[in-house]
């Protein structure tokens, strides 16, 4: 296992401390993936050891070769796909802090301890650094973060602040905090668990590995997925590669990789071909992917090559709606998962996606992590004000 550079293909042993190569590429973890199919169903079907019934380390031989004593588990994972009106959600927000991230940050905190770290750090919109804070009080490391002051849910924050983390409210938005965070980590001997570093996309691969467990090996035309600062995108790719040279699928799907039209440098990428690299200033009612500048571009990009895949845009009123249906499903997400759904309404109308094409959208964050987006769009019939009289109770249902 060794960590190679995407843009010059020089190797790096995986246990040095680092995220990028000197040339600037992105690193990105290669092995052979063993493992076989049958392991993982058994585990899953018949064990109650934690490692087995986390939806991440059940795939270890794809994961990280590491000694089960050192993982610092929840476990995590292992979360549902339901089946609603003919296209399926999985949904990542019942994992143990409410987002996909602890998928990438059990993987990158058993790094950590392995490497004798004592301190992890991040930028967020809230999710990483909530999941960080969980796992770094699971593992006794300090926990730092660095978020746009101001512009995190108040529920994420609170979360963050809960499991103990220290907060450095940055006056910027997300892309300062993400620099910021980077020169830091450098500078003060932390360690860094954003998904520039490679070892969180080890985790996050096992969302695809998992739904494709889900539909018993039979791959999906089309998996949708929020795009931000492109984690995932580059995780879903490296999974479906991966799975298809193991064997475990025999076609591959599509990804479609949705983003906010304010926050929208990737899709701007994909409309010239990817032929250069866009930054923007973000601003989107979806917090957690108000983010202009993603760290993760080059990798993203060879997933949406490697799957055939897309990038659609929606505009804040079409994934507000999707949220709506997605919330009145009694399902729930928060806004920037629900730009899957308002993707696959757009695209289907565009006959992009075809009306029998079996679809799989990834629901990355929990309803209760952006309460105020919920409570400023309520209809007023919904909530009303009453005294405590039979006549109030009867005139207020009327
Ligand atoms: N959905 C949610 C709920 C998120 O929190 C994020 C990213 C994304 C989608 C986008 O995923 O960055 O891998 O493209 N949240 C990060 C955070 C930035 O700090 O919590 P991505």
């Amino acid at each position: 296992m060794k960590l190679h550079c995407i843009r010059c293909e020089l190797a790096y042993g995986s246990d040095q401390i680092r995220y990028t190569c000197d040339c600037g590429g992105l690193l990105e973890i290669r092995r052979e993936v063993r493992g076989h199919r049958a392991v993982f169903d058994e585990r899953r079907a018949n064990s109650r050891k934690p490692i087995d019934q986390s939806g991440v380390w059940r795939f270890r031989e794809g994961v990280l070769n590491v000694d089960e004593a050192q993982i610092v588990t929840h476990p995590e994972g292992a979360t549902r796909l339901y089946e609603r009106d003919g296209i399926f959600f999985k949904h990542e927000g019942e994992n143990p802090t409410g987002s996909f991230k602890d998928r990438g940050m059990t993987v990158a905190v058993t790094q950590a301890v392995r490497l004798g770290a004592r301190a992890i750090a991040c930028a967020s919109t809230g999710n990483t650094s909530a999941s960080l804070a969980a796992y770094a009080a699971q593992a006794g490391l300090r926990a730092v973060v660095f978020v746009p002051s101001g512009k995190i849910s108040g529920g994420k924050l609170a979360q963050t602040l809960a499991y103990g983390a220290t907060c450095l409210q940055v006056r910027g938005d997300f892309d300062a905090a993400m620099h910021l965070v980077r020169e830091a980590c450098d500078q003060l001997n932390i360690y860094l668990v954003n998904s520039i570093n490679p070892f969180r996309i080890e985790g996050q691969k096992t969302i695809v590995w998992e739904l494709l467990q889900d539909l018993e090996w039979d791959a999906p035309d089309w998996i949708v997925l929020p795009a931000g600062n492109l984690g995932n995108t580059s995780a879903f790719g490296k999974a479906l590669r991966e799975a298809y040279e193991a064997g475990w699928i025999n076609r591959m799907p599509r990804l479609a990789a949705i983003q906010a039209a304010g926050a929208n440098p990737f899709f701007l990428g994909y409309r010239e071909s990817f032929e250069a690299r866009h930054r923007v200033t973000a601003e989107t009612v979806a917090s957690a992917i108000r983010i202009g500048d993603p760290v993760s571009w080059d990798r993203a990009v060879a997933s949406i090559r490697d799957t055939n895949g897309i990038v659609e845009q929606v505009t804040d009123e079409e994934l507000m709606d999707a949220k709506r249906t997605i919330d009145r499903m009694g399902i729930g997400c928060e806004p920037a998962s629900a730009t899957t759904l308002a993707g696959v309404r757009k695209l289907r109308a565009a006959g992009t996606i075809g009306a029998n094409e079996r679809i799989v959208c990834v629901l990355t964050g929990n309803v209760l992590k952006d309460t105020d987006a919920i409570l400023r769009n309520v209809p007023q019939e919904q909530i009303v004000e009453i005294d405590p009289r039979i006549e109030d109770v009867a005139s207020a249902l009327r």
